[in-house]
């Protein structure tokens, strides 16, 4: 035993200054842990084996309570033998069973030097996780004066008593894990709330985008159906391209969440590039004339074909077309695809177009989901799903401003050649 640390706090003269040095430094961590560790399971099993080692015990646990139930449950439970875990699955205490029971309902800390001889032992816990208590510590986890759960240590592992001096550190640890589970708990209450807001948000953006849709498809089907009674071959053929238009729409919006629902690795085979954003030009010519806008090709000789996920690139030159010619909408002006290898490794695609272009601000959030300036007309999916299939393919997208002051937004793609993988399949879509 050392020299007494303080005069005034009685049960701290038992303690020798090592004794006292060794708690401040585990409840220093363990109120550091606060800002560090968020998830409540971890920091429990942290708190759990602090206490633990602070008490010299043989093992510890937290048990929860739930307000609900008014039952107490183990949410940690840490020891040298036996096994832990069954505490977890199979014992939830009333707050009349237990010694932990009645440490809740009292309040108060309760030192049990004989757990077996005493009336209030669970000894189920026991049976259960093939544990053998000897004595035990149990202290009240309370946060103003909301009742938390509480936190245990048991068998002194010098097989003596726990004494004073650890009754009144392991209230300090409760009144800590106390406030820690609570500040865990409105984070995680935070984020739901946040995730909820955002979802809420983005439903009725997905709902206006999809009645616009639906909207459009109705219309078209009413003058198709009118054309068709009435012979009238002018008003099929206003109302067709309308229809076609809408269930593209609707295909684009479906394939674009699907992309985006998991991850996913990209099939690579054998692919003619050249010929996959001819595709997609071809797939959106009707819009581009529509709105007359001039599309430009500068695709440079990139050695034969490149192994990539032909159908994921073929959605990606969609999704930077579409958007490219909704931002020369106003306008009428050019779109220019330039494609080259700048080494035998890596290919880089090129869309840029003669529209406004991205604000600064906006540079970032654009690969976001759900980010758009399009209102009911867009979905904000189109530029996140590009860069997951591009992220996907160890590849980088950026968007850079255009000399003209439009947009341009670079690809940089791995790209083995075929020759050196030393695969000639081709995918259907490059069939001719
Ligand atoms: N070429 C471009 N020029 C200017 N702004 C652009 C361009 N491409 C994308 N953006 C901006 O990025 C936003 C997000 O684009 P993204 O393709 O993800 O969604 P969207 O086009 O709005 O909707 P959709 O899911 O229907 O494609 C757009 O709303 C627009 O503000
Ligand atoms: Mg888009």
């Amino acid at each position: 035993m050392g020299t007494p640390v303080h005069d005034e706090i009685p049960w701290l003269d038992s303690a020798s200054r090592e004794e006292v040095a060794r708690v401040v430094e585990a409840l220093y961590r363990v109120h550091s842990l606060a800002t560090a560790v968020t998830d409540i399971d971890s920091l429990l099993v942290r708190i759990s084996q602090e206490a633990k080692d602070v008490a010299r015990a043989e093992a510890a646990s937290v048990m929860l309570f739930d307000e609900n139930t008014q039952e107490l449950y183990f949410r940690t439970a840490l020891g040298d033998s036996g096994d832990q875990d069954a505490l977890k699955r199979e014992v939830r205490l009333t707050l009349s069973q237990g010694i932990a029971g009645a440490t809740a309902a009292s309040r108060a800390s309760i030192n049990v030097h004989d757990a077996q001889g005493d009336a209030r032992f669970y000894r189920e816990a026991d049976a259960a996780s093939r544990f053998e208590t000897r004595n035990l510590l149990a202290v009240p986890m309370i946060d103003h004066d909301q009742l938390v759960g509480v936190l245990e240590v048991l068998n002194k592992s010098d097989g003596g008593d726990f004494t004073d001096f650890d009754t009144r550190v392991m209230e300090m640890f409760g009144s800590l894990a106390a406030a820690e589970v609570i500040s865990a708990r409105l984070i995680e209450e935070k984020v739901r709330n946040e995730r909820l807001a955002a979802i809420g948000q983005a439903v009725t953006g997905l709902s206006h985008y999809i009645k616009n849709i639906v909207t459009g498809l109705t219309s078209s089907a009413d003058l198709i159906d009118m054309g068709l009674d009435r012979q009238n071959i002018e008003v099929l053929q206003r109302s067709w391209p309308v229809f076609r238009r809408s269930t593209k729409r609707i295909a684009n919006f479906v394939q674009d969440m699907l992309s985006l629902s998991k991850p996913r690795k990209p099939v690579r085979e054998a692919c003619n590039l050249e010929e996959i954003i001819h595709d997609a030009h071809q797939t959106m010519e009707e819009l581009f004339t529509q709105r007359k806008v001039d599309v430009v090709f500068d695709c440079q000789d990139v050695g034969g074909p490149v192994m990539l996920d032909a159908q994921a690139m073929h959605r990606c030159m969609l999704n930077l077309l579409g958007n490219a010619a909704d931002a020369v909408e106003k306008t009428g002006g050019q779109v220019r695809i330039r494609v080259w290898r700048p080494d035998d490794e890596q290919v880089v695609i090129e869309c840029e177009d003669t529209g406004p272009g991205v604000p600064d601000e906006h540079k970032r959030e654009i690969f976001d989901m759900f980010f758009s300036t399009k209102g009911a007309k867009g979905t904000g999916l189109g530029l996140a799903a590009t860069h997951k299939s591009i992220r996907e393919h160890g590849g980088t997208i950026e968007v850079l401003d255009a000399p003209g002051g439009g947009a341009c937004f670079r690809i940089v793609l791995p790209a083995p050649s075929v020759s050196e993988s030393g695969q000639e399949e081709r995918h259907p879509l490059l069939q001719s």
